[in-house]
């Protein structure tokens, strides 16, 4: 049986803040084949690292994401120490050492995150195997497709299996990424048998860790890598 992939959510989310080039440090240390990371555009065209669409719960600042600028974001603090990054930062930090799901958060961020990933394909050495698309919002992953044929596509879901299983085939999906709670071993199965990957999210629980681990999913999205 092929190894299961240990994906660290928002970095290393359960030991870090969340989505800090700390976090995502942390994850590589534990051993993450992948990280995943969450992105919106600031005003001027950045893309940023955050989960929210604010910066209110996670910084000392206030304010939505997409009305300021990264000068003005890179102003404000996480923990009263770390620094919003860039999607550009992180993969800096990262430099291939694991793959990078990036979330599209919105369409806006669909058009520069392939760029980006384009660029670093033809420019820096990295290859498709280095990135997965996803996002809840199927037109902005329906974008991505249309942008580019090859990049590697996860379809979240959080509430319809079937649909989300019919939309990753329609759409070439390499895996398809459910809330853990809707996975059953059937669905697993399914998938899978159409070469699509199973991508459960965010498992941190170990008796629900096990479960994933009994349907052979193919990785485990969590904030503790070091329990799978
Ligand atoms: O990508 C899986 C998971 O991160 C989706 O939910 O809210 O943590 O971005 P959320
Ligand atoms: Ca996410």
């Amino acid at each position: 049986m092929n190894e299961i992939l240990k994906i660290g959510h928002r970095g290393a989310n359960g030991y870090e803040p969340e989505n800090t080039l700390i976090s995502f440090q942390k994850a590589i240390e534990m051993g993450a084949n992948g990280i995943e990371l969450d992105v919106h555009l600031s005003s001027d065209g950045h893309l940023i690292v955050i989960h929210d669409e604010t910066i209110d719960r996670t910084t000392n600042g206030k304010g939505t994401v997409n009305q300021l600028t990264l000068q003005e974001l890179k102003s404000f603090r996480i923990n009263n120490k770390y620094e919003i990054p860039t999607l550009e930062e992180v993969l800096d930090l990262i430099n291939k050492r694991c793959f990078i799901n990036i979330e599209l958060k919105n369409q806006d961020t669909a058009e520069q995150v392939v760029q980006l990933i384009e660029r670093n394909i033809s420019e820096n050495n990295w290859n498709h195997t280095h990135f997965l698309v996803s996002s809840f919002d199927w037109n902005a992953l329906q974008q991505v497709r249309f942008l580019n044929e090859d990049i590697r596509i996860g379809v979240l879901t959080e509430t319809d299996m079937d649909l989300a299983f019919s939309f990753a085939r329609f759409i070439k999906a390499e895996a398809l990424h459910p809330d853990f709670q809707l996975l059953t071993n059937e669905y697993t199965v399914k998938i899978q048998e159409k070469g699509i990957r199973v991508f459960p999210w965010t498992v941190n629980d170990k008796e629900d860790i096990q479960r994933m681990k009994s349907f052979k999913v193919d990785g485990i999205i969590t904030d503790f890598l070091d329990r799978i």
